[in-house]
């Protein structure tokens, strides 16, 4: 009895050891797939720099693999419902559909490797090279209003400019902007590429954003957002790319095909409830055609407010103390501002117009709402002068509709605007039913302009004397 209870208290120690070695391996927790999003700044740019010494020596074959990767897992349908949905959930900004257009263009129209011209100068002295070179890792600050299609369309530009990528979403879209870089990193990753090729906090802030402007290993910064965050990367002392204010205008003169003109403007004006930073802002119409041009806009969905006691409850509701936007009004749709003032519509109207002076806040301020003053003008040239006051000189979209050649060069030139549309809505000028690339990082002031691969890139020069001149 004695002896069988001492092998079984022997069986017993046993067996606990035996418990107690597997245990840590037992209890050990699953790794959990960071797909980039880090929980401090320091990680997640040390995470990128590390990447980035990987993808400095990968083929420009293989960027080319990782950007197509990256279209490829937008243009996947249920990522891109996905992140458009939830952009609108948690910004409450813009619309849904129009969001799966933007996020669409951003996967399919930006740029990728062929970006990359190289320049072969050849003579008796040799050859020279100049070629787009990576920064390394970028710091890029992206905004409420087109938080994804900012992060899809900087991430392929950077990624094919050989840079890898830190991004400081705007607080209010980080859900979204952290949903994101976990589908854009997976994608990555499945596609052979290094892990971290584009990184973020968890919880992004301002704090962590002035982390990652004074970062030593942040070699280049991109803000793209409203104006305080432009300015402040461009006071960092780092070279850095600004791309903010607009207030796009449109001049419609005697000339245009007024019906077409009505149409254009309306679509462009509620595109993604105006929050584009290309959208129609305000428009300078030729006193002849001004009657003719709001009685089309209504009938394409404009509703037009004359009351001027009316106007200014609307000033007072969707502006602040500043004279700016509120921004719970930023993005909003013209039915919900409407129903604020007491005023039901139904989702037909997409815009809600007025005749004001050209000095009306409504035209001065860049609101970022569906509402479009309308400036009613002698001639087309005061509306050119009056178009480039109301702009600011931000340089950055303007529209004009317009059979005049001559003035239409005549706006071209004196709004010096990165994108000048012609008789089409804006949404033309960054590739909805218009030619050529898009970009959603638009930086006017700082010169960049329509930003791709090159312009996250430094122009290296690779000189051999005295050979390869075969002319
Ligand atoms: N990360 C951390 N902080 C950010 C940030 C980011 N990504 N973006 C902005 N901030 C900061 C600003 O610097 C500002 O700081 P401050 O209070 O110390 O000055 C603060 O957050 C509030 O800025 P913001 O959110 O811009 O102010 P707001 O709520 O009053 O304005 C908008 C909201 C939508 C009107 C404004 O962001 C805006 O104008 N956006 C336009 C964006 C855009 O589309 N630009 C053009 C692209 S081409």
């Amino acid at each position: 009895m004695n002896m069988d209870m001492k092998v079984i208290e022997q069986m017993v120690e046993q067996a606990l050891k035996e418990i107690a070695a597997e245990q840590p391996q037992k209890f050990t927790a699953p790794k959990v797939e960071r797909y980039g999003v880090f929980d401090t700044m320091d990680e997640a740019i040390e995470a990128a720099a590390e990447a980035q010494k990987i993808l400095l020596f990968s083929k420009i074959e293989d960027r080319q693999k990782y950007v197509d990767a990256l279209r490829a897992a937008i243009l996947k349908r249920e990522n891109l419902e996905l992140v458009s949905r939830l952009a609108v959930e948690e910004t409450e900004i813009g619309c849904y559909e129009h969001k799966l257009i933007k996020n669409r263009l951003a996967a399919t129209r930006t740029p990728g490797t062929e970006d990359l011209v190289t320049e072969a100068v050849t003579g008796d002295n040799g050859l020279t090279l100049v070629e787009y070179c990576p920064f390394g890792v970028i710091g890029a600050i992206t905004p409420t209003t087109n938080p994804t299609e900012t992060i899809i369309n900087n991430s392929i530009s950077m990624i094919a400019g050989g840079n890898t990528v830190v991004f400081s979403p705007h607080p209010r879209a980080k859900k979204v902007s952290q949903m994101l870089v976990k589908i854009l990193n997976k994608a990555l990753i499945e596609a052979g590429a290094p892990e971290n090729l584009i990184t973020m906090v968890e919880e992004p802030s301002i704090e962590n954003t002035n982390k990652m402007i004074e970062h030593p290993k942040v070699r280049v910064l991109v803000a793209t957002g409203g104006p305080a965050i432009v300015k402040k990367v461009l006071s960092s002392g780092k070279k850095a790319i600004g791309a903010g204010a607009g207030n796009p205008p449109v001049v419609v003169d005697e000339t245009a095909d007024i019906e077409k003109a009505a149409k254009d403007i309306v679509a462009g004006c509620s595109f993604d409830n105006n929050v584009p930073c290309i959208a129609e802002k305000e428009v300078f119409a030729v006193d002849q055609i001004t009657d003719y041009l709001i009685h089309y806009m209504k009938l394409n969905g404009a509703f037009q407010m004359t009351d001027p006691t009316l106007i200014e409850r609307l000033v007072t509701v969707v502006t602040n103390e500043k004279g700016g936007p509120k921004t719970s009004f930023v993005g909003k749709s013209a039915q919900y501002i409407l129903k604020q003032l007491g005023i039901l519509v139904d989702e037909s109207v997409k815009v809600i117009i007025m005749e004001v002076p050209k000095d009306h806040i409504l035209v001065q301020e860049e609101l970022m709402m569906p509402i479009l003053p309308i400036v009613r003008v002698p001639n087309v040239d005061l509306a050119i002068e009056y178009a480039h006051e109301a702009e600011h000189g931000n340089r950055h979209t303007a529209m004009m509709h317009s059979k005049n050649v001559e003035k239409l060069s005549k706006m071209a030139k004196i709004m010096e605007t990165t994108i000048f549309v012609k008789n089409a809505p804006s949404y033309a000028g960054i590739g909805v039913g218009g030619e050529g690339f898009t970009t959603f990082t638009i930086a006017g002031p700082t010169g960049e302009g329509l930003t791709s691969a090159r312009s996250f890139c430094r122009k290296r020069k690779c000189v051999m004397t005295d050979a390869f001149s075969i002319r």
